[in-house]
């Protein structure tokens, strides 16, 4: 009797310290998957998480109308790809879009669209410069067909950018400034943010910092307060998020715009398919950042709640590995649903992360390298780069979840991911009679050897298309074996 009540109201008492933080914490929810979650289920594992505020990657209709049923507590940010922003050059396709992806969900699926994100990092040096020309014009479309649609108020334009878009020519945060080589086309951008009462918004990557950069200070990407601090000019940094940010706020104020909202688009940690991507240091991050905006102290240079999305809500299997093979790993919950390591969001009563509830898997079975076979076979080495290059293999290699395994358990992984990925079709276990079924699950310590999850057929087109797609792949197969 004497604990119980003690420990009760402690953690209602917790709770709403926790809780009452203006903003909560959102999420990314991203889709580039062979077998996604239910949208359903998601906006269920959203609900029973806390998490308050979404953030996509398009506007998938099944999605924004699974997000309705939610109601009005669930803060919605819609994307537009960038392979649309050309066509968003016309005012008319612009109010095409908003119509069909705003408008719409707004007024008959109750969906609380907040944000329109008009590309995802369209400045990124990679492209080239590619988006250049066209993004800003499509934010200033978007911005039009929403005032036009009586939504000027309600929903705000944005444009997730990257980090890259600024620079400190001292290595300081108060050297920073919008990156020489396209500074005119960042302050027009943030020119058009300012004039229409729209958000920056950023997103930061203290573990991109780590991954190309061997020398860079691992202490520094955390929050624990242990990294040598950095001086600017009497204001100290020990930790990159802050330093980052507050680059872009002097970058912002030496263009005058200083007072400009500040969202962050994406920050997050991934889990595998890297020495540095693992559970612990995900957990470690993470956690570290919660309890740093939790406080609501801001940065030095911009005190006050910091409004932030997670990358990522789930894994993302079909990810372009082109960065990296973490790309496909920065979920806090598996592919499935399932929490990948402790984290406390602050928003539920357990302290917990939730996870999904009605999944539904396939039969429980494996492919795996029959027991027979030799390692020596020449058929393996083609064999598991036809395999790897379908399905997915970013968790085999040195310092991964399942870099332990042997030659054979390397190769059951990739037969088995690609069996998975073809909806356990008995035709995408032969592997020139090198792969067998398997009833018994063949994972090991932190190595978990996948099991699909049912198809999930949006609508009768979506289905034809899927159906077509594994015809492709299977007829591909046929004439590889
Ligand atoms: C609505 O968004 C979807 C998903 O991003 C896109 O495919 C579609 O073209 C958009 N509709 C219009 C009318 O632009
Ligand atoms: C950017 O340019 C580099 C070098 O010319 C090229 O390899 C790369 O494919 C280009 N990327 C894009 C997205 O156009
Ligand atoms: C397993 O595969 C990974 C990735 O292809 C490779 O780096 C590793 O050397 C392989 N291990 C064995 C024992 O073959």
């Amino acid at each position: 009797m004497g604990l119980f009540p003690w420990s009760k109201s402690f953690g209602v008492v917790l709770f709403l310290v926790l809780v009452s933080p203006v903003s909560g914490i959102g999420a990314n929810w991203g889709t580039q998957s062979t077998h996604r979650l239910p949208p359903e289920i998601v906006v269920r594992m959203l609900r029973e998480n806390g998490i308050r505020k979404v953030k996509l990657f398009d506007a998938d209709y099944d999605t924004l109308k699974a997000l309705g049923k939610a109601g009005p507590e669930l803060e919605v940010m819609v994307g537009i790809p960038n392979d649309l922003l050309s066509t968003l050059a016309s005012l008319k396709a612009a109010e095409k879009w908003v119509s069909k992806n705003v408008s719409v969900h707004i007024s008959n699926n109750n969906v609380n669209i907040r944000y329109v994100a008009v590309g995802n990092e369209p400045y990124l040096t990679t492209y080239n410069g590619t988006y250049l020309r066209t993004t800003l014009p499509a934010m200033q479309n978007v911005q039009t067909a929403l005032v036009k649609a009586g939504l000027g108020n309600k929903v705000k334009v944005t444009c997730p950018l990257n980090a890259d878009v600024y620079e400190s020519s001292s290595g300081l945060p108060s050297g920073g400034d919008f990156r020489a080589a396209i500074h005119g086309f960042v302050s027009q951008l943030v020119k058009f943010l300012s004039d229409n009462g729209c958000p920056f918004t950023i997103n930061i990557y203290p573990f991109i910092s780590l991954y190309n950069d061997p020398n860079f200070p691992v202490e520094y990407a955390f929050f624990d307060g242990n990294a040598t601090p950095l001086n600017d000019g009497g204001t100290t940094y020990t930790n990159m998020f802050d330093a980052n940010h507050d680059t872009l706020v002097w970058a912002l104020q030496k263009n005058g715009f200083g007072n400009v909202p500040i969202i962050i688009g994406e920050i997050g940690w991934p889990t595998d398919g890297d020495r540095n991507a693992n559970a612990q240091l995900a957990q470690r991050f993470n956690q570290g950042f919660m309890q740093h905006i939790s406080e609501g102290k801001g940065t030095p240079m911009r005190p006050g709640p910091v409004d932030a999305y997670l990358f990522s809500l789930i894994d993302e299997d079909a990810k372009s590995i082109q960065p990296g093979n973490f790309e496909r790993h920065w979920g806090i919950f598996t592919y499935d649903g399932l929490p990948k390591y402790s984290l406390n969001l602050g928003t539920t009563n357990s302290g917990a992360l939730v996870q999904a509830k009605n999944v539904k898997y396939l039969e429980r079975k494996w492919c795996v390298f029959k027991p027979n076979a030799k390692v020596d076979d020449p058929q393996i080495a083609p064999s598991m780069s036809y395999a790897c290059g379908l399905a997915d293999c970013t968790s085999l290699g040195y310092g991964t979840s399942c870099g332990g395994l042997d030659a054979r358990g390397n190769i059951s992984y990739a037969f088995n991911s690609y069996y998975q990925i073809n909806n356990q079709l008995d035709d995408a276990c032969k592997f020139q009679g090198l792969g067998t079924v398997t009833k018994s699950d063949p994972s090991t310590g932190t190595c978990r050897y996948g099991l699909m999850i049912e198809p999930y057929y949006g609508g009768a087109e979506r289905q034809l298309g899927y159906t077509r797609m594994a015809l492709a792949l299977l007829l591909f197969m046929w004439t590889l074996l």
